[in-house]
């Protein structure tokens, strides 16, 4: 059982696209899955999305669909998400796929056969954002503590789940195993919610009110609760009850979550299967959430994070490598674009970049490109080469311990001797004197072994990064066989290839200091003396859609555009270099309404377009939210 390891993500709603804490959890399980893929373990990764539902529902109603193709388009916005942040699932779940409807249906019958699924009358306040019944006790002055919306009240029959019933089983399990839900302080808030009575859980939607889930296999008028449909997506994935990767994998369950699914996950969950009569997961890992200015990410607050835009700007490894130092596993963390670039520019491009650069220019130019052989070692070799042997004991028990932040910091530890180790041995000094030859490759060869230590053991964090180490090092891939050699000081092989590449981490300089000088620059173009608030409310600045667009002729700058602004309009607007007609048609722009109208090559123009500089052209102004035709910008 120990070389197994089964690694989960939550499986995501689908009723808004993947954003920064996701990309965070998944990663997370990405580092874990490569580490113990590399250590030897058999690993079994899963992610997927979570599809049944009212919030699915309530978010297709509104962008005008069906839930299942509003599920189809999201879900494949995550699937297609992974592999750009180099995830490598072994598996991508979908709670409508056909072999989850079956286990659910199957699990219920099960329970409901041993008599543990009854049927009762509720009543009570529902939140649709978390999808469940809140006691009055729970609520925060009559809303829900995390929505801050106000619940709605529900009466209906349903079918109940008995969960009081291992109420005491569970607690007993907790404390027999103190790692089950951890880090503590999780464990904690998991037996202060078991201090009082547990209610039976409410399992089933009639379908009078919700037909978007499964239907109970015992009864056709009613679909499951969403989170007793979602939680056992755990177990489908591995082909419960009968396939081959269910029995291997099972009991080296990791579930990983953030604190706001820790209920369902650490009381539901444990406690279905209990009643279904499988084994409780191994261990329920529970992170804290990115905050954005101290604030929870909202669309409405428009502070959401995107994981494509930080990685197109800054790079893949960068930013898995800022998600995984930043955040202390557990506790919750503040992100901000200027603390990821100072941490890009000090722990990436100074700290390791450099200390790459410098080790294999050094190698190329004083061992003639080649890995050179150690024959004289000094008593100043032993710090280092123990500090490497320290670190990858440290590390291996990081990732026991899921603190992966300290996993990096000890990897960074080890980069810092390294450095020192340059400084102390002088390499520039023994070249200057053939004598010195033996312990100049005696050095140079230390360098390189630990960079291919480095490399190694960060590779579960920055693949990419670790293989373009690798490649200069002239290994050609890590395989556990590397992973395993790191154990063993002295495995890079005279003789092997050196080659120098490009900066790995090339500087970057914080986007906000950039727009400052843009400012300034404009700033050039001096501001127009004050006017009165009285002389600008003179100017009616209108929201506008293109119905028509096209080129002017004998001009390259003009475009003849027809717009509807709450009435047909036809405006002449000097975009031509910068936009084509066709790029234009159906476009939201905004408008001078109120300018008298002016000929421009013979064409009346009955308005003014307004645009931007992007310093290399013009850009229409744009909306965060989707404005009404005709709306005054004020
Ligand atoms: N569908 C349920 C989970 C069912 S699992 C059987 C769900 N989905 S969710 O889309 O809301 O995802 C919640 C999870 O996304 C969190 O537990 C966490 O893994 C991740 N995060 C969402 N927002 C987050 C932050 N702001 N910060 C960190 N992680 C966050 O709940």
């Amino acid at each position: 059982m120990d070389k197994v390891y089964f690694v989960t993500t939550p499986i995501y709603y689908v009723n808004a696209p993947p954003h920064i804490g996701h990309a965070y959890t998944t990663i997370v399980a990405d580092v874990l899955a490569r580490h113990y893929r590399l250590s030897g373990y058999r690993t079994f990764f899963l992610t997927g999305t979570d599809e049944h539902g009212d919030k699915i529902v309530e978010a297709a109603t509104e962008a005008n669909t069906s839930p299942k193709d509003f599920a189809d388009r999201i879900s494949a916005q995550f699937r297609n998400l992974w592999p750009e942040l180099a995830v490598t699932n072994d598996y991508f779940i979908r709670t409508t796929d056909t072999n989850h409807v079956e286990t659910v249906r199957l699990i219920l019958q099960k329970v409901h056969d041993a008599g543990d699924i009854y049927f009762g009358k509720y009543e009570g306040y529902y939140c649709i954002g978390c999808e469940r019944f809140y006691v009055e006790k729970e609520l925060v002055d009559g809303l829900c503590p995390d929505h801050q919306t106000a619940p709605v009240y529900r009466e209906e029959n349903n079918y109940f789940f008995r969960m009081s019933k291992y109420q005491d089983w569970l607690i007993q399990h907790i404390h027999e195993n103190p790692d089950f839900i951890r880090p503590e302080r999780y464990k904690n808030e998991v037996l202060a919610f078991l201090r009082d009575p547990l209610e039976d859980l409410c399992i089933s939607r009639p379908k009078s009110r919700l037909s978007w889930g499964i239907t109970l296999p015992f009864d056709d008028n009613y679909v499951t609760y969403v989170w007793f449909d979602a939680l056992i997506n755990y177990i489908t994935a591995l082909g419960y009850p009968d396939r081959e990767d269910y029995r291997v994998f099972w009991p080296g369950a990791q579930h990983l979550i953030a604190k706001d699914i820790l209920k369902p996950h650490g009381i539901y969950w444990p406690t279905m299967l209990k009643a279904a009569g499988i084994e409780p997961f191994r261990h329920l890992n529970v992170h804290g959430y990115w905050v954005v200015d101290q604030s929870k990410m909202s669309k409405s607050l428009g502070n959401v994070i995107k994981p494509l835009e930080l990685k197109d700007k800054y790079g893949l490894d960068p930013f898995r490598y800022f998600l995984l130092r930043e955040m202390v596993f557990g506790l919750d963390s503040n992100f901000s674009e200027e603390s990821f670039v100072q941490r890009l520019n000090s722990d990436l491009a100074n700290d390791l970049g450099n200390l790459v650069s410098r080790t294999i220019t050094m190698a190329v130019k004083y061992c003639e490109g080649k890995v050179p052989e150690s024959t004289s070692p000094s008593d100043g070799d032993g710090v280092l080469i123990e500090s490497g042997g320290k670190t990858i004991a440290d590390v291996e028990s990081c990732f026991h311990e899921l603190a992966l932040h300290k996993a990096l910091i000890t990897i960074w530890d080890f980069i810092n001797v390294t450095n020192k180790y340059i400084v102390e041995q002088e390499p520039w000094k023994l070249a200057k004197d053939p004598v010195n030859r033996p312990r100049l490759d005696t050095v140079i060869y230390n360098l390189l072994e630990s960079l291919r230590i480095i490399a190694v053991l960060v590779s579960p964090f920055m693949p990419g990064s670790a293989q373009r180490i690798m490649n200069q090092l002239g290994v050609e891939n890590t395989s556990v066989q590397d992973y395993e050699n790191i154990r063993r000081w002295g495995c890079l092989i005279p003789g092997n290839r050196i080659a120098v590449e490009d900066a790995l981490f090339p500087r970057v300089k914080y986007e906000k200091e950039a727009e400052k000088a843009d400012a300034k620059r404009n700033l050039v173009e001096p501001v127009k003396p004050a006017i009165e608030y009285g002389d600008f409310d003179k100017v009616d600045i209108r929201v506008a859609r293109i119905i028509d667009a096209e080129t002017v002729p004998n001009s390259n700058k003009l475009l003849k555009l027809k717009i509807d602004i709450g009435e047909e309009r036809t405006i002449v607007a000097g975009i031509a270099k910068d936009y084509t007609p066709k790029d234009l048609i159906g476009k939201k722009i905004v408008v001078v309404a109120n300018l008298k109208p002016a000929k421009l090559m013979g064409i009346d123009s009955h308005g003014m377009l307004l645009a931007a500089d992007t310093g290399k052209g013009l850009t229409l102004l744009s909306f965060a939210e989707d404005p009404i035709i005709g709306a005054k910008i004020r």
